[in-house]
């Protein structure tokens, strides 16, 4: 049978899981004999690492909407031309911390529209063209839960990643409808979990709708 690679996103607010269960799907992937590679945006490659450090530690006025949906947009195109498409065309499973969705999320809803969808579109294409993840997981919670999870692991951390968590509560809230908004316009892309459950209910969960959409068994 020809291999065939696929890219699924995760999605969601601060402190979701994400991370935590980008991780745990690609040891469960592995498990099943699938060739995975894990990635994450912004810093999915060497320059992304770069991108990364600039846009998300420091004061959260150092720059604005704007100059954030620029930087986002040239991290996603390095880390796709670079990586992501390599991957897929070795047949790779991609599990991608983060994709252009949170650009929409952040830089659209979050600052209540500040940059016009229409130029997040334009850059989608410009960027990405007509390729699309075959399946969006977004995780959805309360952001007063999700920061606070987020900032709890940030104590540990030697760099705070903390820029966007520095914002206010409403920003949290206008991202979360945005993601959802987004979920009900893409249905067919899109799983919506509800995060808050344990880690492993969660991880459960994922495998399930992972099994399902790509008739894995
Ligand atoms: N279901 C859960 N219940 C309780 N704690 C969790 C759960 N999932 C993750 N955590 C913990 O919450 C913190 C944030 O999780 P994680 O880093 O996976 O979230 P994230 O969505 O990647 O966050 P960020 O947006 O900040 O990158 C971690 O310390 C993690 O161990
Ligand atoms: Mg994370």
């Amino acid at each position: 049978m020809e291999a065939k690679g696929r890219f699924i996103t995760f999605e969601g607010g601060e402190g979701t899981g994400k991370s935590t269960q980008v991780k745990l799907l690609a040891e469960a992937l592995s498990g099943l004999g699938l060739p995975v590679i894990t990635t994450k945006e912004p810093g999915g490659t060497e320059i992304g690492q770069e991108l990364r450090r600039i846009l998300v530690t420091g004061d959260k006025d150092k720059m604005d909407a704007v100059a954030e949906a620029l930087l986002y947009y040239a991290d996603r195109r390095i880390h796709m031309t670079k990586k992501v498409w390599p991957a897929l065309a070795e047949g790779k499973w991609v599990l991608s911390d983060r994709f252009a969705d949170s650009t929409v999320a952040y830089q659209y809803y979050g600052y209540d529209k500040r940059v016009p969808y229409q130029t997040l579109e334009n850059l989608y294409k410009l960027t990405v063209g007509d390729f699309k993840p075959d399946l969006t997981i977004l995780l959805d919670i309360d952001p007063k839960i999700g920061l606070a999870r987020s900032l709890a692991k940030a104590g540990h951390m030697a760099v705070k990643e903390t820029r966007h968590e520095s914002r206010a509560m409403e920003f949290h809230n206008n991202l979360r409808q945005g993601y959802l908004e987004m979920a009900q316009k893409e249905p067919e892309r899109f799983v919506v979990l509800n995060a808050d459950k344990s880690i492993d209910e969660l991880h459960q969960e994922i495998v399930k709708v992972v099994a399902e959409r790509f008739e894995l068994t």
